[in-house]
Formats: C-alpha cells, structure tokens, sequence
C-alpha cells in the first residue's frame, strides 16, 4: 500500500467484527513500532499484544473503578465530562486484540545538565519536551498505519490509563515501566460509518516562513 493512501484515509474505528488477527499480524504492526525513531534512539517502550478475553476484562475493570472513585468525589456539574471519558475508557475490552504501550523510565541526560547549570524546573520544562512520550506518539502512529495497511481498524486510547494503577498490577509491570496508551484493534465492523472526524484546513495549521 501506498504511504499516502494509509495517511489519508485511516481513522479511528472503534467496532470490529468477529475476525482474530493473526499473530504475524500483530508482530508486523508491533515491529513498525519497533523501526519508529526515538529519542537518542533509546527505544525506552514495551508492547505487550493482549488476545485474552479475561484479562481485557480486568484491564477495563480497573479502568472502571478508577473512574468510579473519582467521580464519588465529584459534584453533579463536575461528574457529566468525566462520565464522558469514562464511556470513551473501556470498549477496548471488545476489540480482537490490544496493544498496552508502556513507556520505561530512564533519567533524562540533558534534564539532569540543565539542573546542574541552575536553571529553574518551570525553564526545563519548556525546554525539553517529554522525549520519551513524543517518540511513543511516533511509534503509535506507525503501528496505526500499519494496521490500516492490513485492513484492521484501530482506536489510540489514553482514556484508560486513569486505572494505571490496577492494569499495572494485572500486567506485573517492573516499577520503571508506565502505561501511556492502549490501542485497539480489530477489522471494522460492517456497520462502521464512512464519517470522518473533521480536520482543520491547511491554512489554518500551517506557516512557512521563505
Ligand atoms: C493521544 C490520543 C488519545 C486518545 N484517547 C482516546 C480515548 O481514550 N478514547 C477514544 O475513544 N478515543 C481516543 N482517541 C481517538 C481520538 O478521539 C481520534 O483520533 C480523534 O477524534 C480524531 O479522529 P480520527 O482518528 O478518526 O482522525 C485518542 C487519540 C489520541 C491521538
């Protein structure tokens, strides 16, 4: 398939049908992760392909709870937008498969540079963004596409990660490793609309400065 035909015309599908991708399927989508450019080339992520029925339930279960605790803290005003979330945070446990991406921490060198040259938290922060995160991003949408070119329909979720702290446990996550997204998949469901999110025009977007 032709790059920009994968670009132009993938969008999120969040119902699927009945098929199980295979694993070659899953290992060609992961391994576009893999070949994705990171930060100093780090590679500072995990990719753990979750087929099984049950442990998508106990995923999306802490996901639920966590949401759950919150809003009991909440007032009537504040809890409608939540509950929004909360209903975009757990569909993935219907999707074929999903792909918990986990990020694993090390020190950021440059960070650790600028400290010692005393400038100030707030400074570092706008002068480094998190590297580690963007390089996830990138190869997020590597695998987005990539599933596209195999003809599953895909859903990026940060949603979920709410319950970070109960799929940690279900996942034996090492202490150095944090969920940041999920990612459905799954071929879209014959019902699936052919609507598409609007996007912003080029104008509005762009600058280019000769
Ligand atoms: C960082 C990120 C987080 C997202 N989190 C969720 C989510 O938790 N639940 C969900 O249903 N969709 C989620 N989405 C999907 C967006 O809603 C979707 O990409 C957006 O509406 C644009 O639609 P498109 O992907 O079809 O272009 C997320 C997308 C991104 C990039």
């Amino acid at each position: 398939m032709e790059i920009f035909e994968a670009i132009d015309n993938r969008k999120t599908i969040r119902k699927y049908d009945d098929y199980k991708p295979t694993t070659e399927e899953v290992k060609r989508i992961i391994n576009s992760a893999r070949l994705a450019p990171s930060a100093i080339n780090m590679q500072n992520w995990k990719f753990i392909a979750i087929y099984n029925k049950k442990v998508k339930e106990e995923l999306a279960n802490s996901v639920l709870a966590a949401y759950d605790r919150i809003l009991s803290n909440l007032n009537e005003e504040d809890k409608a937008p939540v509950e929004r979330y909360k209903g975009h945070s757990t569909f993935f446990k219907n999707a074929p498969f999903i792909i918990v991406c986990v990020e694993k921490f090390a020190p950021s060198f440059m960070s650790g540079v600028l400290e010692k040259a005393g400038i100030k938290d707030e400074e570092i922060k706008l002068m480094r963004p998190d590297s580690y995160l963007l390089s996830m991003g990138g190869a997020i949408e590597n695998m987005l596409l990539s599933a596209y070119a195999l003809g599953l329909g895909s859903c990026w979720m940060v949603a979920p990660v709410l319950g970070e702290d109960g799929m940690r446990k279900t996942l034996n996550l090492k202490e150095d490793e944090k969920i940041v997204s999920i990612l459905a998949f799954g071929r879209p469901a014959s019902d699936v609309s052919d609507k598409r999110s609007p996007k912003k025009e080029l104008d509005e977007i762009m600058e280019i400065i000769e």
